[in-house]
């Protein structure tokens, strides 16, 4: 493809980009130019699959990924940035964020953009658990090949920039939910999860069976 040929890529060929402090390997460092260019698993099926409308289950080939559920909805993305992720890229994100994704999905990320309010379909919240846990190669992917009713941005945002949007998605679902990425640490918001009432206060209609399993009948 020809994008691939634009001079702005420039800026993440081998060599130019920012180097790790010497003797370091940053987590999650990968060079392959195919995972910069798709965000895709060397090996990985056809471009522009979507691949979360297929089933998660034995034979998608992801056994290379630990066994978590968005590792199952996306086996063919990469879970890893393609260079080190520095606070300069997740600034240089938000400004790109907020011109061409902030007027659909909102300044963080709800889906409650300003041109949603005034009639435009309404995309998903970033702050689901699916999203939450989808690799960064599936935002990529999306920004790449559109998803749905989402066109491709591919044309218009070069491809470092499509992953320094990336970063910053993941910093705006940090900071949304701080508790996601640590627990007990104070947070003073917390989080609705989904804990089943107090035993004490539902009596006939328990939502635990294991309470009962202990030997009744
Ligand atoms: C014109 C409005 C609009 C803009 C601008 C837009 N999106 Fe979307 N986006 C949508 C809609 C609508 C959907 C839901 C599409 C569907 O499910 O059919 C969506 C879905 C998504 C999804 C969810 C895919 C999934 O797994 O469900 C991601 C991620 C996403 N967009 C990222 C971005 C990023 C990043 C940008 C900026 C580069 C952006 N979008 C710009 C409208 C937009």
């Amino acid at each position: 493809m020809d994008m691939q040929d634009q001079p702005r890529l420039e800026a993440y060929e081998k060599g130019s980009i920012r180097q790790p402090v010497a003797g370091t390997v940053p987590r999650g460092y990968l060079r392959e130019d195919k995972q910069l260019y798709t965000g895709k698993k060397d090996g990985a099926g056809a471009a522009g699959k979507p691949l979360a409308n297929q089933p998660a289950g034995p034979g998608t080939g992801n056994a290379n990924i630990s066994a978590t559920s968005a590792g199952a909805l996306y086996p063919d993305v990469v879970d890893t940035f393609p260079f080190p992720v520095t606070e300069e890229i997740v600034r240089r994100g938000e400004g790109r964020y907020n011109i061409f994704c902030a007027m659909c999905h909102g300044p963080t990320g709800y889906g409650d953009g300003m041109i949603v309010r005034r009639g435009y379909r309404r995309p998903p919240s970033y702050h689901t658990d699916q999203l939450r846990q989808a690799p960064v190669g599936h935002y990529f992917d999306v920004m790449t090949n559109g998803w749905g009713a989402m066109p491709s941005y591919a044309a218009q945002i070069p491809v470092a920039d499509r992953w320094a949007i990336v970063a910053y998605i993941r910093a705006l679902q940090l900071s949304q939910n701080p508790q996601g990425s640590s627990s007990n640490n104070g947070a003073a918001t917390a989080a609705p999860q989904a804990q089943p009432p107090a035993p004490s206060q539902t009596p006939a209609a328990r939502p635990s069976p294991r309470a009962e399993t202990g030997g009744r009948r």
